[in-house]
């Protein structure tokens, strides 16, 4: 059957059901097509695979041509594990910190020539309180060439120490709010938030926070009606305040309300 035949009949069915349609991206301004993902070892798995599995989402039900770039201080697997640790799991970084700030003009990955990355994801972990020096420099080299930095949980402190969130608002994880908001005396640290968007920086809280605060960077940029199609398909039940947080109290986090 040719398309046109199908057409009235998809759209007849459409009413019918009145089952959702995919959106139009509401926001068309030069989306970003290249996002980087930082990784190191003792990374939060949920820190890195709920936000990337939005991005999967978004990038496979839109059939974008975007690009991920997963980078690490050398192209040796990254484990979630504690050092030692036999339950973990590991993720291949496609290219080092070195290397991507190293590319020449004809940067490509495979046979394809890639754009430089426009949003740089840095999710957090127990691996954020090791030596994570080489992550704080990429991150402090890299900020003023990207268009968007997302934090998740403790990556926070990676951002943090890179100087970048200095005189800004964030937020980061609650249970590990004192550590964690003492690599950035100078930032703005807000203590009841699922997440905060300040500029171009997004920093979610607590590890499941850095989905809702994925789905709310989604809708800045491409569009509410697009992020919320996407947790609808994902059968995901997003907490799209970002002022909504209740585990800022529960860890007794000073000035939580
Ligand atoms: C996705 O887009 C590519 C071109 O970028 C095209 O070749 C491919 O057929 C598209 N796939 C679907 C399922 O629309
Ligand atoms: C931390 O890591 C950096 C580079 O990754 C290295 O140069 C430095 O010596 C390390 N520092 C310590 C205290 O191990
Ligand atoms: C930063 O947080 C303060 C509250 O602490 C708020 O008044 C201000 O509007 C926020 N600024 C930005 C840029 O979000
Ligand atoms: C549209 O997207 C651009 C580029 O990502 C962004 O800077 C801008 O804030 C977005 N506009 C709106 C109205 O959300």
């Amino acid at each position: 059957m040719r398309s046109s035949a199908l057409a009235p009949l998809l759209a007849a069915f459409a009413l019918t059901l009145a089952k959702p349609q995919r959106p139009l991206f509401s926001n068309t301004t030069t989306l970003p097509t290249h996002f980087g993902l930082l990784v190191f070892p003792h990374f939060q798995a949920l820190d890195v695979f709920g936000p990337i599995d939005v991005l999967n989402n978004l990038n496979m039900m839109y059939n974008t041509t975007a690009d991920l770039t997963i980078l690490a201080k050398t192209l040796d697997p990254v484990t979630t594990g504690m050092t030692g640790s036999h339950f973990a799991e590991r993720i291949v970084p496609t290219m080092t910190f070195d290397d991507y700030l190293n590319k020449d003009s004809s940067y490509s990955y495979g046979d394809a020539k890639r754009s430089d990355i426009e949003v740089l994801i840095v999710p957090g972990g127990g691996g954020t309180r090791n030596n994570v020096s080489a992550e704080i420099d990429f991150v402090k080299t890299m900020y003023p060439k990207v268009r968007w930095l997302v934090s998740i949980c403790t990556g926070a402190t990676i951002v943090a120490r890179a100087g970048v969130l200095d005189g800004r608002n964030a937020t980061t994880n609650k249970f590990s709010w004192t550590w964690a908001t003492s690599t950035g005396p100078n930032v703005n640290w807000i203590p009841t938030a699922r997440w905060v968007e300040d500029g171009n920086i997004f920093s979610s809280s607590g590890v499941s926070a850095g989905i809702d605060a994925t789905y709310g960077w989604v809708s800045r940029v491409f569009g509410e009606d697009a992020a919320q199609y996407l947790a609808d398909a994902a059968e995901y039940n997003r907490e799209k305040d970002p002022h909504v947080d209740p585990f800022g109290k529960l860890w007794e986090v000073p000035g939580a309300t």
